[in-house]
């Protein structure tokens, strides 16, 4: 099948369902169909409006099947950024997008779209998996930093870039237009929000001067709408505690810590039927959710995340769609068998508009 058959054959569908759920008349439906009929014969695209974009967002963030988050899926903001031509103005739309999402604390969903994918020498890409994230180092004493960085420090540093060598380093962002060589563009440093993490009760947990940042924004998935694939759609919600206190702190992949948490705790982690690591962990999390909360930081627990996925599950089936779902994304990390999602099944069939990962070339 030609390739612009086979855009149209993804574009019916998508028009239909958007066009529908906004409560358009079949009248309107069939005239927007016969226009991007007709830019498809000759142009060999079509080009969303801003509501088609804005809607088809929404669509892939509540047709992600491994977020916890997707009662929100209509409050998502849209940053329309199709129009720029060079890395500084791209660099400019994620500084943008930073503050929106940041908004001092009180986070918002947003999502920004950059130009779609026509043809490889105008690709937009960035290539950084989140748009705020530590380095990571390979030093003699092990790694410094997060080993999840490993790579994008590397790059960074090739391309001239330094950083402090401190465990929390925030990564500038990488951005590419074509064939171009990548550039880099540090954070302005008032626009990262982070955040330290204490322990209510446990004063010891200050001497691991653990802290992360205040929002993730995930830049490492393209958007596809309607057979429109966007390279750089980076979005955003808030954190779930366990996100950070039982993965990216506890992996020992990562930054490993249920070892130091154990020590200053005094428990005993000679034996494993102790269960210090459950205990290290609760506390963690604990801290976590208490520091994000206190500094201000939007931030949900699991317990609360999967009674508001219930909510979604619910409200979905009223208006007659089935909700699809990842289970093993879907469960939290702590105490998963508290949460309904455990008990439950779910279909983990990929419905469009969605998100998918970019392999990296
Ligand atoms: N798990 C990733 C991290 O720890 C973030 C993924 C997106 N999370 C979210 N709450 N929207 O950085």
């Amino acid at each position: 099948m030609k390739v612009q058959d086979q855009l149209l054959e993804k574009a019916v569908p998508f028009i239909k369902e958007c066009y529908n759920e906004l409560g358009k008349s079949s009248t309107e439906i069939e005239s927007r169909l016969a226009e991007i009929t007709q830019a498809i014969r000759y142009k060999g695209y079509y080009e969303h409006t801003l509501q088609e974009l804005e809607h088809g967002a929404k669509m892939a963030w509540r047709n992600s099947n491994r977020c916890i988050g997707r009662l929100f899926w209509e409050t998502l903001t849209i940053h329309d950024a199709r129009q720029i031509e060079t890395e500084e103005q791209m660099a400019e739309a994620l500084f943008r997008h930073i503050a929106t999402a940041t908004n001092g604390g009180k986070i918002r969903p947003v999502i920004t779209v950059f130009p779609p994918t026509r043809n490889s020498a105008q690709g937009v890409i960035i290539h950084n998996d989140q748009l705020v994230r530590y380095a990571g180092y390979e030093t003699e004493n092990g790694i410094l930093g997060d080993p999840a960085s490993l790579k994008i420090t590397t790059l960074c540093q090739s391309l001239g870039w330094q950083g402090a060598g401190t465990p929390y380093d925030v990564l500038p962002l990488v951005v590419q237009i074509g064939h171009r060589p990548p550039k880099l563009f540090e954070i302005p440093g008032e626009l990262v929000l982070e955040v330290d993490i204490r322990h209510p009760d446990i004063a010891a947990f200050e001497n691991l001067h653990l802290k992360w940042y205040a929002v993730p924004i995930v830049s490492n998935m393209y958007l596809e709408i309607g057979g429109i694939s966007y390279p750089a759609a980076p979005f955003n919600g808030w954190y779930m505690g366990t996100e950070i206190g039982a993965r990216n702190f506890a992996d020992e992949a990562r930054y490993n810590m249920l070892p130091r948490v154990a020590s200053i705790m005094g428990l005993d982690t000679r034996r494993e039927a102790s269960l210090w690591r459950d205990k290290a962990l609760v506390e963690l999390n604990v801290a976590v959710l208490h520091s994000f909360q206190q500094q201000g930081v939007a931030i949900v627990d699991h317990h609360t995340a999967a009674r508001q996925f219930k909510r979604f599950e619910e409200k979905e089936e009223k208006v007659g769609r089935d909700v699809t779902g990842d289970w093993p994304w879907l469960i939290p990390p702590l105490s998963p068998a508290t949460t309904h999602i455990f008990h439950n099944h779910y279909s983990n069939e990929v419905k469009l508009p969605n998100f998918f990962y970019r392999h990296e070339g």
